[in-house]
């Protein structure tokens, strides 16, 4: 079949990589806010008639939606916008997607936990997230599964890469500037490099190409987390970059309430990727492997 895939969000961490390992599955077309670099439509996902005009032109059969307001402390004071961008658009790309009979991939993320559990989190656990971010992901989540239609959603986490703002890039810089870094050491979860977020993005789409999954893809849409394996804290990942790195200062761990932020965040986000393993038979390499790779 051929594939015509649009990408919203190319400017963004898992939007980059997507463009780089999607074109072997078909046609690619790339949309952001902006029309720069690898984007050839402006989308304003925060304009729902944007969203409608710009995606009836295009026409896709598949659209991967790997944009959204991610910036969680700013969430708590920019609540209405961050509603708009990720609880209402994606039900909007959902309805389109309804109405071109095509595939639909949105992302959401570990923060729709509030944190409490001390096992891995599957699909089926209850939803509570203790921040705007997380409440307006979760919006985004029930409004793509109230549509219906042919849709995944692939909850990801503590996503970074060396493409765009995250958590690596920031060690790496501050490790050039200072001699001590100090990281909470409180907060669990599985660092998951955007890459391998896109490349198993791909593989998923190219098995659902398949006659098999075709002739069952109604039953396979749905919810599925997509993480890195193994999990460790924000300092622990710290001192891993760290180890990589030219410049190592000394990480130091300090305790959540010691590095207070706008936003709360989950104290324990692991998600169980059983359900992704068991249907499409792919599983993310454990973080450390993967922010070796990464690094290398
Ligand atoms: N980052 C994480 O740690 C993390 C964790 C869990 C889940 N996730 C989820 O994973 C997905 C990808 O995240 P990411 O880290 O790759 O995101 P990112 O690097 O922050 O990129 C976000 C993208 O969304 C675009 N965008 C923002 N507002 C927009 C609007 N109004 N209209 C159109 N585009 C807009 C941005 O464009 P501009 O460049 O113009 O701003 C950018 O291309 C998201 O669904 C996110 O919620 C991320």
């Amino acid at each position: 079949m051929h594939n015509r895939i649009l990408i919203i969000g190319t400017s963004g961490q898992v939007g980059w990589e997507l463009c780089q390992c999607m074109p072997p599955l078909g046609e690619m077309i790339g949309a952001d806010r902006q029309q720069l670099k690898l984007a050839n439509y402006a989308i304003d996902l925060a304009n729902p008639d944007s969203i409608r005009s710009v995606i009836r032109q295009i026409k896709p059969n598949i659209i991967i939606n790997a944009a959204a307001y991610t910036a969680v402390d700013k969430a708590e004071t920019e609540a209405e916008l961050a509603h708009k961008i990720n609880g209402v658009a994606p039900g909007i790309l959902a309805e389109v997607c309804l109405e071109l009979d095509a595939l639909l991939v949105h992302y959401s993320t570990d923060y729709v936990f509030n944190g409490q559990q001390n096992r891995a989190y599957v699909e089926e656990d209850a939803v509570n997230p203790i921040g705007v971010y997380g409440r307006t992901k979760l919006a985004g989540e029930q409004a793509v599964s109230a549509v219906g239609g042919k849709y995944l959603i692939l909850r990801t986490a503590w996503v970074y890469g060396l493409h765009g703002k995250n958590f690596l890039l920031t060690m790496q810089h501050l490790a050039t500037e200072r001699k001590e870094l100090k990281v909470v050491s409180d907060q669990i979860g599985s660092p998951t490099w955007s890459r391998m977020i896109a490349q198993a993005t791909s593989h998923i789409i190219a098995k659902l190409d398949s006659p098999f999954y075709q002739a069952n893809i109604e039953e396979l849409a749905g919810l599925y987390h997509i993480t890195c394996g193994g999990e460790t804290s924000w300092y622990q990942f710290a001192k891993n970059i760290v180890a990589l790195s030219d410049k190592q200062p000394t990480v130091l761990p300090i305790k959540t309430v010691d590095y207070p932020t706008p936003a709360k965040r989950p104290a324990y986000s692991v998600l169980s990727n059983k359900k992704l393993v068991n249907t499409f038979g792919i599983n993310l390499p454990h973080w450390e492997q993967a922010l070796n790779l990464c690094l290398s």
